[in-house]
Protein backbone atom coordinates (compact mmCIF):
# COMPACT_ATOMS: atom_id res chain seq x y z
CA UNK A 1 0.00 0.00 0.00
CA UNK A 2 1.89 2.94 -1.14
CA UNK A 3 -0.73 6.05 -0.58
CA UNK A 4 -0.64 7.74 2.37
CA UNK A 5 -2.32 10.86 1.92
CA UNK A 6 -5.92 10.20 0.99
CA UNK A 7 -8.78 12.69 0.21
CA UNK A 8 -12.36 12.58 -0.02
CA UNK A 9 -13.86 14.82 -2.65
CA UNK A 10 -17.95 15.26 -3.65
CA UNK A 11 -20.84 17.17 -3.77
CA UNK A 12 -22.47 17.33 -0.38
CA UNK A 13 -25.14 14.85 -0.29
CA UNK A 14 -22.69 12.27 -2.22
CA UNK A 15 -22.74 10.34 1.13
CA UNK A 16 -18.73 10.25 1.24
CA UNK A 17 -18.55 10.69 4.96
CA UNK A 18 -20.19 7.41 5.30
CA UNK A 19 -17.67 5.44 3.94
CA UNK A 20 -15.07 6.63 6.29
CA UNK A 21 -15.14 4.01 8.90
CA UNK A 22 -14.98 1.21 6.52
CA UNK A 23 -11.73 2.82 5.31
CA UNK A 24 -9.88 3.35 8.31
CA UNK A 25 -10.70 -0.05 9.42
CA UNK A 26 -9.18 -1.56 6.20
CA UNK A 27 -5.98 0.92 6.48
CA UNK A 28 -5.55 0.01 10.03
CA UNK A 29 -5.44 -4.05 9.03
CA UNK A 30 -2.42 -2.86 7.59
CA UNK A 31 -0.96 -1.97 11.53
CA UNK A 32 -0.64 1.41 10.73
CA UNK A 33 -1.95 4.57 12.33
CA UNK A 34 -4.95 6.60 10.95
CA UNK A 35 -5.55 9.92 11.24
CA UNK A 36 -8.99 11.02 9.80
CA UNK A 37 -9.45 14.75 9.58
CA UNK A 38 -11.43 16.60 7.46
CA UNK A 39 -11.66 20.28 5.57
CA UNK A 40 -12.62 22.97 6.52
CA UNK A 41 -11.45 21.76 9.59
CA UNK A 42 -8.68 19.54 11.44
CA UNK A 43 -7.33 21.78 14.10
CA UNK A 44 -8.70 23.71 16.86
CA UNK A 45 -8.42 27.02 14.94
CA UNK A 46 -9.72 25.18 11.54
CA UNK A 47 -12.87 24.20 13.10
CA UNK A 48 -13.74 27.70 14.57
CA UNK A 49 -13.05 28.62 10.76
CA UNK A 50 -14.96 26.18 9.57
CA UNK A 51 -18.08 27.73 11.64
CA UNK A 52 -17.81 31.25 9.84
CA UNK A 53 -16.86 29.44 6.51
CA UNK A 54 -20.30 27.35 6.69
CA UNK A 55 -22.47 29.86 8.35
CA UNK A 56 -21.40 33.64 7.24
CA UNK A 57 -22.00 35.30 4.12
CA UNK A 58 -18.53 36.43 2.67
CA UNK A 59 -16.93 37.27 -0.40
CA UNK A 60 -15.86 34.46 -2.51
CA UNK A 61 -12.23 35.18 -2.42
CA UNK A 62 -12.42 35.95 1.37
CA UNK A 63 -14.07 32.24 1.69
CA UNK A 64 -11.19 31.36 -0.32
CA UNK A 65 -8.40 32.61 1.58
CA UNK A 66 -10.10 31.51 4.87
CA UNK A 67 -10.28 27.91 3.51
CA UNK A 68 -5.92 28.04 2.78
CA UNK A 69 -6.32 29.56 6.10
CA UNK A 70 -7.40 26.49 8.28
CA UNK A 71 -5.83 24.42 5.77
CA UNK A 72 -2.18 26.22 6.28
CA UNK A 73 -2.83 25.20 10.18
CA UNK A 74 -4.24 21.68 9.15
CA UNK A 75 -1.07 20.97 7.02
CA UNK A 76 1.55 22.72 10.02
CA UNK A 77 -0.02 20.72 12.71
CA UNK A 78 -1.84 17.56 11.67
CA UNK A 79 -1.10 16.03 8.10
CA UNK A 80 2.94 16.46 8.17
CA UNK A 81 3.31 15.29 11.45
CA UNK A 82 1.32 12.30 10.43
CA UNK A 83 2.84 12.02 7.64
CA UNK A 84 6.18 11.98 8.87
CA UNK A 85 5.43 9.40 11.77
CA UNK A 86 4.16 7.46 9.39
CA UNK A 87 0.35 7.20 9.81
CA UNK A 88 -1.96 7.33 6.98
CA UNK A 89 -4.13 10.05 6.79
CA UNK A 90 -7.50 10.58 5.78
CA UNK A 91 -8.78 13.53 4.84
CA UNK A 92 -12.88 14.42 4.27
CA UNK A 93 -11.84 17.18 1.97
CA UNK A 94 -8.82 18.92 0.79
CA UNK A 95 -7.48 21.46 -2.18
CA UNK A 96 -9.67 20.14 -4.77
CA UNK A 97 -12.94 21.06 -2.87
CA UNK A 98 -11.84 25.08 -3.25
CA UNK A 99 -11.12 24.56 -6.79
CA UNK A 100 -14.83 23.00 -7.53
CA UNK A 101 -16.27 25.62 -4.37
CA UNK A 102 -14.81 28.43 -4.81
CA UNK A 103 -13.66 28.46 -8.21
CA UNK A 104 -15.68 26.41 -10.37
CA UNK A 105 -19.05 27.17 -8.62
CA UNK A 106 -18.49 31.01 -7.15
CA UNK A 107 -16.14 32.26 -9.98
CA UNK A 108 -12.77 32.53 -8.08
CA UNK A 109 -10.13 32.53 -10.81
CA UNK A 110 -8.32 29.12 -10.40
CA UNK A 111 -4.29 30.73 -11.48
CA UNK A 112 -5.13 32.92 -7.73
CA UNK A 113 -5.86 29.39 -6.28
CA UNK A 114 -3.28 27.85 -7.59
CA UNK A 115 -1.05 30.25 -5.90
CA UNK A 116 -1.93 30.01 -2.60
CA UNK A 117 -1.70 26.29 -3.34
CA UNK A 118 1.92 26.13 -4.26
CA UNK A 119 2.40 28.47 -1.03
CA UNK A 120 0.74 26.92 1.78
CA UNK A 121 1.29 23.40 0.70
CA UNK A 122 4.79 23.46 -0.76
CA UNK A 123 4.20 20.69 -3.07
CA UNK A 124 2.18 18.44 -0.70
CA UNK A 125 -0.86 16.95 -2.63
CA UNK A 126 -2.77 13.77 -1.98
CA UNK A 127 -1.45 10.16 -3.17
CA UNK A 128 -5.22 9.11 -3.59
CA UNK A 129 -8.13 11.32 -4.32
CA UNK A 130 -11.66 9.41 -3.94
CA UNK A 131 -14.69 11.67 -5.85
CA UNK A 132 -17.76 10.60 -4.84
CA UNK A 133 -19.87 11.31 -8.10
CA UNK A 134 -23.36 11.72 -8.19
CA UNK A 135 -26.20 13.25 -10.49
CA UNK A 136 -27.08 17.14 -9.23
CA UNK A 137 -30.86 15.60 -8.78
CA UNK A 138 -29.88 12.44 -6.33
CA UNK A 139 -27.46 15.14 -4.03
CA UNK A 140 -30.20 17.32 -3.83
CA UNK A 141 -32.84 15.00 -3.15
CA UNK A 142 -30.32 13.65 -0.45
CA UNK A 143 -30.11 17.26 0.77
CA UNK A 144 -33.75 17.47 1.27
CA UNK A 145 -33.71 15.33 3.80
CA UNK A 146 -31.08 17.24 6.13
CA UNK A 147 -32.39 18.69 8.84
CA UNK A 148 -30.77 22.12 9.11
CA UNK A 149 -28.75 22.60 5.99
CA UNK A 150 -25.27 24.83 6.08
CA UNK A 151 -25.02 28.02 3.78
CA UNK A 152 -23.31 25.57 0.74
CA UNK A 153 -26.10 23.09 1.04
CA UNK A 154 -28.96 25.45 0.47
CA UNK A 155 -27.63 26.46 -3.19
CA UNK A 156 -29.23 25.98 -6.72
CA UNK A 157 -28.85 23.61 -9.20
CA UNK A 158 -26.78 25.76 -11.26
CA UNK A 159 -24.22 25.65 -8.33
CA UNK A 160 -24.33 22.18 -7.88
CA UNK A 161 -24.27 21.50 -11.69
CA UNK A 162 -20.47 23.46 -11.56
CA UNK A 163 -19.31 21.89 -8.30
CA UNK A 164 -19.98 18.21 -10.11
CA UNK A 165 -18.13 19.53 -13.14
CA UNK A 166 -15.21 21.17 -12.13
CA UNK A 167 -14.44 17.64 -10.03
CA UNK A 168 -14.82 15.51 -12.67
CA UNK A 169 -12.60 18.01 -14.72
CA UNK A 170 -10.21 17.63 -12.20
CA UNK A 171 -10.55 14.40 -11.82
CA UNK A 172 -10.16 13.57 -16.03
CA UNK A 173 -6.79 15.98 -15.73
CA UNK A 174 -5.15 13.95 -12.76
CA UNK A 175 -5.82 10.39 -13.29
CA UNK A 176 -3.23 8.90 -11.34
CA UNK A 177 -4.27 10.31 -8.34
CA UNK A 178 -8.35 10.58 -8.62
CA UNK A 179 -10.58 7.29 -8.74
CA UNK A 180 -14.11 8.30 -9.30
CA UNK A 181 -17.27 6.53 -8.32
CA UNK A 182 -20.26 6.24 -8.84
CA UNK A 183 -22.09 6.99 -5.74
CA UNK A 184 -26.00 7.03 -7.13
CA UNK A 185 -25.82 3.18 -6.82
CA UNK A 186 -26.97 1.84 -3.71
CA UNK A 187 -24.90 1.83 0.14
CA UNK A 188 -23.83 -1.44 -0.56
CA UNK A 189 -22.62 -1.62 -3.88
CA UNK A 190 -20.44 1.74 -3.02
CA UNK A 191 -19.16 0.47 -0.11
CA UNK A 192 -17.75 -2.49 -2.30
CA UNK A 193 -16.01 -0.13 -5.10
CA UNK A 194 -14.50 1.45 -2.12
CA UNK A 195 -12.99 -1.65 -0.36
CA UNK A 196 -12.11 -2.55 -4.21
CA UNK A 197 -10.16 0.82 -4.45
CA UNK A 198 -8.31 0.86 -1.08
CA UNK A 199 -7.64 -2.98 -1.37
CA UNK A 200 -5.87 -2.15 -4.48
CA UNK A 201 -3.91 1.43 -3.71
P1 LIG B 1 -18.59 18.90 4.39
O1 LIG B 1 -20.07 19.13 4.54
O2 LIG B 1 -18.24 17.85 3.40
O3 LIG B 1 -17.89 18.72 5.70
O4 LIG B 1 -17.96 20.24 3.76
C1 LIG B 1 -18.29 21.48 4.24
C2 LIG B 1 -18.61 22.43 3.14
O5 LIG B 1 -17.45 23.23 2.84
C3 LIG B 1 -19.04 21.79 1.83
O6 LIG B 1 -20.25 22.38 1.42
C4 LIG B 1 -17.96 22.15 0.86
C5 LIG B 1 -17.34 23.37 1.44
N1 LIG B 1 -15.92 23.56 1.11
C6 LIG B 1 -15.58 24.55 0.20
O7 LIG B 1 -16.44 25.25 -0.31
N2 LIG B 1 -14.25 24.72 -0.11
C7 LIG B 1 -13.25 23.98 0.44
O8 LIG B 1 -12.07 24.17 0.14
C8 LIG B 1 -13.63 22.95 1.39
C9 LIG B 1 -12.57 22.13 2.03
C10 LIG B 1 -14.97 22.79 1.69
Amino acid sequence: MTAKFITLEGMDGAGKSTHIPTIIEMLKAHGREVVSTREPGGTPLGERLRELLLHEAMHAETETLLMFAARREHIANVIVPALARGAYVLSDRFTDATFAYQSGAKGVPADKIEILEQWVQEGLQPDLTLLFDVPVEVSIARLAGARSPDKFERESVDFFTKIRNAYLERASKNPQRFRVIDASKSLEEVAEMVKYIIATI
